[in-house]
C-alpha cells in the first residue's frame, strides 16, 4: 500500500450520474486489476473506495457514480490534487482462466473489468466481456472494450439497448472456460448460480480503514472469516458463503 498524492488530469462525465476521472502520480503499488484505491475528501472522515479501471504509465482512470456526499463532491473537481492510498486489496487471479474467460460487469461493475480485460488479451486470451445496465442512458464504455479488442455484449434490463434482460440471460449461451464478475451482490449471486465452471467475484462492502486495521469489512467464507479490503475484495467461487 502507497500514500501518494494524485494530480486531477480529467474528470468527465460518461452519464447522467457516471463520472471518469484520470489521475497522474505513483502508480506503482498498483500491481493488479480487481484492486482499489482509497481516496480522501474534504470534510469527510472516512476515504472513499473506488475500483482501479486502468493504469497506463503513471496515469490512473477510476470509474464513478454520484450517490453521496463524498462523490458528489469528487464529481465537481476539475484540477488539483488528491491524497489517494493505491495498491489495496487482492485483485483477480488471471492463471486460472483458460483460453476462454468470460467478463461480467454490473453498473459501477464495469470499471474494474476494464483493466482485466486488457491484462488478458495481453496474454493472447480470447475475452467475452458481457456489460449489465438498466437502461440505455446508464452505458458507458462498450466502445472502449471493443477497441480493446474484446468480445462485448450489452445487456439492459428493460431492453432499451443491447440484448434485453440481465447478464445471466447472455451468460447462458456462452462457451467460456472461467468466469470473473463484478457487480451489486444480486448480480453477483445470480452469476454463482447461473456459471458452470469455477471463477471469480470481487465484493463490496462499507469500509473504515480500507487497508485491514479495523476489521469493519468482516465476512464468512468457507475457509473462515475474510476482511474484504485485504484478503478481498475478490474471491474465488469455492470460497464464497452466502448469507441470508
Ligand atoms: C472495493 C470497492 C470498490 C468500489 N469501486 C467502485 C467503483 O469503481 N465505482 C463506484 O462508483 N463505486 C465503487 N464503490 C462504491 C463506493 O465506494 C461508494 O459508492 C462510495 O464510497 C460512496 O461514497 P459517498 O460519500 O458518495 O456516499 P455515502 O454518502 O457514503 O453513501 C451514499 C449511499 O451509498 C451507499 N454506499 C456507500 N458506500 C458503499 C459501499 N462501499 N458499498 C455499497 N453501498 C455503499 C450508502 O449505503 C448510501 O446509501 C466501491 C466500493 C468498494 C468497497
Ligand atoms: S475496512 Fe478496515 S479491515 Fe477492512
Amino acid at each position: 500500500m502507497k500514500q501518494g498524492n494524485f494530480a486531477i488530469q480529467q474528470n468527465i462525465a460518461l452519464t447522467d450520474n457516471v463520472y471518469k476521472m484520470t489521475l497522474q502520480g505513483d502508480v506503482s503499488a498498483i500491481t493488479a486489476p480487481g484492486q482499489f484505491v482509497n481516496i480522501k475528501l474534504d470534510g469527510l472522515f472516512l476515504r472513499r473506495p473506488i475500483s482501479v479501471c486502468d493504469v497506463e504509465g503513471d496515469c490512473l482512470t477510476i470509474i464513478y457514480k454520484v450517490v453521496g456526499k463524498g462523490t458528489a463532491q469528487m464529481a465537481q473537481m476539475k484540477e488539483g490534487t488528491m491524497d489517494v492510498l493505491t495498491g489495496l486489496g487482492n485483485g483477480y487471479d488471471l492463471t486460472l482462466c483458460g483460453d476462454r474467460p468470460v467478463l461480467l460487469g454490473g453498473g459501477v461493475g464495469v470499471p474494474p473489468m476494464y483493466l482485466l480485460a486488457k491484462k488478458l488479451l495481453a496474454q493472447e486470451k480470447k475475452v467475452s466481456v458481457i456489460l449489465g445496465f438498466n437502461t440505455k442512458s446508464e452505458v458507458f464504455y462498450e466502445k472502449e472494450f471493443l477497441e480493446l479488442g474484446a468480445n462485448v455484449t450489452v445487456t439492459t434490463v428493460d431492453g432499451s439497448y443491447g440484448h434485453k434482460g440481465f447478464v445471466t440471460d447472455a451468460l447462458s449461451s456462452m462457451d467460456y472456460t472461467y468466469f470473473y464478475t463484478c457487480g451489486p451482490e444480486p448480480m453477483l449471486k445470480a452469476v454463482y448460480r447461473a456459471s458452470n465452471t469455477s471463477g471469480q467475484m470481487s465484493f463490496e462492502k462499507r469500509m473504515g480503514c480500507g487497508f485491514g486495521a479495523c476489521m469493519g469489512c468482516s465476512c464468512k467464507t468457507i475457509t473462515g472469516y475474510k476482511r474484504i479490503c485485504k484478503e478481498g475484495p475478490v474471491m474465488k467461487k469455492e470460497e464464497i458463503l452466502w448469507e441470508g
